[in-house]
């Protein structure tokens, strides 16, 4: 561009001096292709399980923290818990799990677990996650990639949790994390809600009455929103299909790993269909 046309367009050629500071480019956005095809409600456990074997071979290695571990259906809880699937994967990369439930009788299909799996570091805890994952957050060291799963049901996860969780590591790539955000039963959910604390403690904010507004898009969208101002470098929400074919829930995936997002499109592809073997995947399949 000539200096001329450059001046022209309002725009400076390089050294020459700007009037007003230019501010830093932000980031790209990191963009995936669109889904071609819906996920199930019962398929979100190896949605998760595909996911972390996807970033085990690119990490080699990582934590796992579920703040809500429990089997959400005991009856299929063999095929489909999230903690149980993603302890099965092999190889086994995965360092250290932290898995907590409130209940007492979920916390004991966690004791199960472990003891099911008596070679991993698996650390369980009867707890309300709000109070134990800040304490626990404080364990993972700086260069350790970390996938955190927050599957509440509805309005149990306190923001100020999530906020703990994602300000944790300052220097390197933030903890991942996988948030429920319903909005299938959000309408329902919001009018018949009589504790305003509950509300506030889930959305961490004051402007309550706007909240109480959003429709289930306006809802999965302020999330969006909320994670990206937390400072995650990719922020988006994956639909997971009810059986009549609309959507029931937003799996929210905060993070800063530029090939993350990639890699939970590929999970989303492959949730329904058998497990490949690693040398299928195409990725590096380095020594830990
Ligand atoms: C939707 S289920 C989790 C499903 C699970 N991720 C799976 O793959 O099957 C939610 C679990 O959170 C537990 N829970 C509810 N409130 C909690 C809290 N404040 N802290 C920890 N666990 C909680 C419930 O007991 C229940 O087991």
């Amino acid at each position: 561009m000539t200096r001329a046309k450059a001046k022209q367009l309002g725009t400076a050629q390089e050294g020459e001096p700007l009037l007003f500071p230019v501010p830093a480019r932000p980031d790209a956005e990191i963009r995936v292709a669109p889904i071609d095809r819906p996920l199930w409600t019962g398929s979100k456990a190896r949605l998760i399980q595909r996911y972390i074997r996807l970033f085990i071979m690119i990490t080699h290695h990582g934590n796992y923290i579920d703040g809500f571990a429990g089997p959400q259906s005991v009856e299929n809880r063999d095929d489909m818990w999230s903690a149980k699937l993603v302890l099965e994967l092999e190889p086994k990369w995965l360092r250290r799990f932290y898995l907590c439930d409130v209940s007492r009788d979920q916390y004991r299909f966690l004791q199960d677990l472990k003891k099911a799996h008596v070679d991993r570091n698996i650390t369980i805890k009867r707890a309300d996650c709000n109070v134990w994952l800040p304490e626990i957050v404080k364990e993972i060291k700086p260069k350790e990639a970390t996938f955190c799963l927050l599957d509440q049901r509805m309005f149990e996860c306190h923001w100020s949790t999530v906020q703990s969780i994602a300000r944790h590591k300052k220097a390197e790539n933030k903890i991942e994390i996988f948030y429920f955000v319903p909005t299938g039963w959000w309408r329902r959910s919001v009018t018949a809600l009589g504790d305003e604390r509950v509300l506030k403690q889930w959305w961490g904010r004051s402007d309550l009455d706007a909240v109480r507004k959003l429709s289930a898009h306006g809802l999965k969208m302020a999330f969006v929103d909320r994670f990206k101002e937390l400072g995650y470098k990719s922020v988006m929400p994956w639909p997971i299909y009810g059986k009549d074919g609309t959507v029931m829930y937003y799996m929210v995936h905060a993070t800063d790993h530029p090939e993350a997002p990639g890699l939970m499109r590929r999970a989303y592809k492959n949730a329904v269909t058998p497990l490949d073997p690693p040398e299928q995947f195409g990725l590096k399949y380095a020594e830990k």
